[in-house]
């Protein structure tokens, strides 16, 4: 696992941008893993600029997120798919065909989540993943005690997660208490990983991910046996590391 430390969230956007541009250049029909949170908008400001200003085309690219919240509509605000839409998808030229948003009005999720596990793999997998992780140590809605074999599945949120979300909410009785999420498994199977992380509140999470012990009580720590990882941090989040990664 390589660990690069920069000094801001500006820093840490742009080197993560700087990652998937040169794999889109390299391969312009790779298979992107996308991801929502406040974590990744950076990255997608900053792909958006090389979009439109050096031309950086996506127009071949596939897209799979992580995942979605069950019970809301692609259009409803709060959606990942609005996220995705909002953020990144409607400012650069991605084909919406080639967009894959976990579907959280799916009649039947269990039947949803393996088609979605089997149209990553008629895509030939992932290339690259994006990860955002929870101060919890969670990875996509894989929260703390998640198998780390596990599939894309339905989740029950935890409760401090359903607190957390409520302030989106207008009313308390909208809060989504199950999402769809790409297991820990899943995850693994990109090809490559990109771990990013910013600020303090993340700093426990960051040394349990990079220097803990792999334990299912922090599910992102499963990065450390991927053979492809990345894990950009700002000074804040590798502020509890003891080892010294300003060599890499
Ligand atoms: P954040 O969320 O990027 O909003 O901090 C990350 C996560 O919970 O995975």
């Amino acid at each position: 696992m390589l660990v690069v430390v920069k000094d801001n969230f500006e820093e840490v956007s742009i080197e993560a941008a700087k990652l998937f541009a040169s794999l889109v250049r390299r391969k312009p029909d790779c298979v992107l893993g996308f991801a929502t949170g406040s974590t990744p908008l950076g990255m997608y400001k900053e792909l958006i600029r090389l979009h439109k200003e050096e031309g950086l085309d996506f127009s071949k690219v596939i897209t799979f997120n992580l995942d979605e919240y069950v019970g809301l509509p692609p259009s409803h605000e709060q959606s990942y798919h609005h996220f995705m839409w909002e953020n990144l998808f409607k400012h650069i030229n991605v084909d919406p065909r080639h967009v894959h948003v976990p579907m959280g009005m799916a009649e039947n999720i269990d039947e949803f989540c393996l088609w979605y596990e089997e149209k990553i793999e008629e895509c030939g997998g992932i290339d690259l993943q994006i990860l955002g992780i929870g101060a919890n140590g969670h990875i996509a809605f894989n929260e703390p005690g998640s198998s780390l074999g596990s599939r894309t599945r339905i989740k029950t949120l935890s409760t401090q997660t359903c607190e957390d979300n409520a302030r989106f909410f207008e009313n308390k009785d909208e809060v989504p208490t199950y999402a769809i999420t790409m297991g820990v498994g899943t995850i693994m199977q990109a090809h490559e990983l990109l771990l990013l992380a910013s600020g303090a509140a993340k700093a426990d999470a960051i040394r349990a991910t990079v220097e803990g012990p792999v334990m299912a009580k922090y599910p992102a720590t499963i990065v450390q046996l991927h053979e492809f990882a990345t894990v950009v941090v700002d000074t804040d989040a590798a502020s509890k590391l003891e080892g010294d990664y300003s060599g890499f």
